[in-house]
C-alpha cells in the first residue's frame, strides 16, 4: 500500500510525531489532494493543552484544518476537477487527504498554494458568523443577507456601522473583507497599531488599540449603538465589552464559547460560531461561497492571510503551535509545506 508522511497527535494531551501511514482512496464525490501547504490555527495548540475536542479514543489523532495543493485522485462522480487541478480545502497536517469535491475551489494563478491554505477555516468562520444561520438556530439572531457574492448582496449594507474585535487575527482579516463587499461604512476594527495600516487596506475604516478601553473609543467613533459586534477574541472581558456596545435588540458574534452569563442580557443576543462545511447545516453556505471563491480571489476582492513559512514541513508544525500560543504571531498565518518533511 503507498505511503506518506502525517503529524500524529500521539495521546490526549500528549506529544506530536511524524510517522508514516496510509495514502487513501477517494470515495464517492471525493478528491484525493497531494497538499503542498498546510495552515496553522489556534485550534490545533488548544487540543492538546484543553484536551478538547478530539476524543481520547481517536489517538493517534492527526489535526489540522487548511491545505491547498494539486488533485492526485477521483473518487467515483467527481467531474467538475481533473487531475492536476490546482485546489485548496479543509483536511490536515499530512501529504495527502481526501476533501468533497463540491467544496473545494480551483485556485486562480495569482495565489500561490502558501497563501491558498490561509483561507478555508479562517474564511469560513467569517462567513458562516456573518451570513450563516446554523449557529443562530439556537439563538434566534438574524444572519446578514444576502452574502456579497450572491445577486444583491454586494454593498447591501451601505450606511451600517459594525465592530470587529481581533482585526488581525486570520478570522478578522476576512470579516473586514467581507464587511468591505457588503457596504459597511464604518468598520471599527481592534488590533496591535503596527497592524492599523494593513488592516485599512483591507476594509477597517478606523483601529482601535487592542489594550485601549474598547466602549468608551468605539463609542467617539459611532453616531450611537450599533446592531453587531464580531469578536473574533472572545475573552469574558471582551464578550462583556461587546454586548455593552450593541443596541437593546443587536447581536454579538463570538468565535469562542460563551463565557459571559447571557442572562445578564436579556434583550441582546450573543451566538457563539462554530463553522465547518463538511457539516450539513453549513454545506449550502459552504457551498454558495466555495462556487465563487476562485472569482473572488481572481480579481482581488478577497485576499488571502499574509503567510510565514516555516521550515521542516510537518516537523515544524510543533514550534509554530507554541509560537501561537504564547501570543508571539501577529498579523501572519503560519503554513508549512509537508513535503519538506525530513
Ligand atoms: N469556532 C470556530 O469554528 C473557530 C474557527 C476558527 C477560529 N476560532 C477561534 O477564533 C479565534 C481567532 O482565530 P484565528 O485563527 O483567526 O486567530 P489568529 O490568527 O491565530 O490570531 C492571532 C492574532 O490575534 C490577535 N489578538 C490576540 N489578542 C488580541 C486582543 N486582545 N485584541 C485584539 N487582537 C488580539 C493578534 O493581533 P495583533 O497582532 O494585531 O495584536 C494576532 O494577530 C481563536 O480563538 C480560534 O480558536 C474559532
Amino acid at each position: 500500500m503507498a505511503q506518506q508522511k502525517a503529524l500524529f497527535l500521539e495521546s490526549i494531551g500528549g506529544e506530536f510525531a511524524v510517522r508514516t501511514t496510509e495514502i487513501y482512496k477517494p470515495g464517492k464525490g471525493e478528491i484525493l489532494v497531494k497538499v503542498l501547504a498546510t495552515a496553522l490555527n489556534p485550534v490545533d495548540w488548544k487540543v492538546p493543552v484543553h484536551k478538547f475536542y478530539v476524543k481520547e479514543e481517536d489517538h493517534p489523532a492527526i489535526l489540522g484544518s487548511d491545505i491547498a495543493g494539486i488533485v492526485e485522485a477521483l473518487g467515483e462522480g467527481v467531474t467538475s476537477f481533473s487531475i492536476g487541478d490546482r485546489v485548496n480545502k479543509y483536511a490536515g497536517f499530512q501529504q495527502y487527504v481526501l476533501v468533497p469535491a463540491e467544496i473545494v475551489a480551483k485556485l486562480p494563478d495569482n495565489i500561490t498554494f502558501e497563501q491558498a491554505s490561509t483561507i478555508p477555516l479562517g474564511l469560513a468562520t467569517a462567513v458562516e458568523g456573518l451570513y450563516g444561520d446554523a449557529n443562530r438556530a439556537k439563538t434566534g439572531a438574524k444572519k446578514l443577507a444576502p452574502p456579497p457574492w450572491e445577486a444583491g448582496g454586494e454593498g447591501a449594507f451601505k450606511g451600517k456601522s459594525i465592530v470587529v474585535i481581533g482585526g488581525s487575527t486570520s478570522v478578522g482579516q476576512y470579516v473586514l473583507q467581507l464587511l468591505k463587499l457588503s457596504g459597511f461604512s464604518t468598520i471599527i476594527t481592534t488590533a496591535s497599531l503596527h497592524n492599523a495600516d494593513f488592516l485599512k487596506s483591507l476594509g477597517a475604516t478606523h483601529v482601535i488599540d487592542r489594550k485601549a478601553d474598547l466602549v468608551s473609543e468605539a463609542r467617539k467613533i459611532l453616531d450611537g449603538p450599533i446592531d453587531i459586534v464580531y469578536d473574533t477574541v472572545s475573552s469574558k472581558e471582551l464578550q462583556a465589552q461587546s454586548l455593552d456596545l450593541v443596541a437593546p435588540g443587536g447581536q454579538v458574534i463570538s468565535t469562542l464559547y460563551l463565557q459571559v452569563d447571557k442572562a445578564d442580557y436579556p434583550d441582546k443576543n450573543i451566538t457563539e460560531i462554530f463553522a465547518n462545511f463538511h457539516l450539513p447545516n453549513m454545506r449550502a453556505l459552504g457551498v454558495s461561497l466555495y462556487g465563487k471563491l476562485r472569482d473572488l480571489l481572481a480579481s482581488g476582492a478577497l485576499k488571502p492571510n499574509r503567510v510565514e513559512v516555516l521550515p521542516n514541513g510537518l516537523a515544524g508544525i510543533p514550534e509554530g503551535l507554541k509560537r501561537m500560543e504564547r501570543d508571539e504571531v501577529s498579523g501572519v498565518k503560519l503554513v508549512v509545506k509537508p513535503f519538506e518533511t525530513p
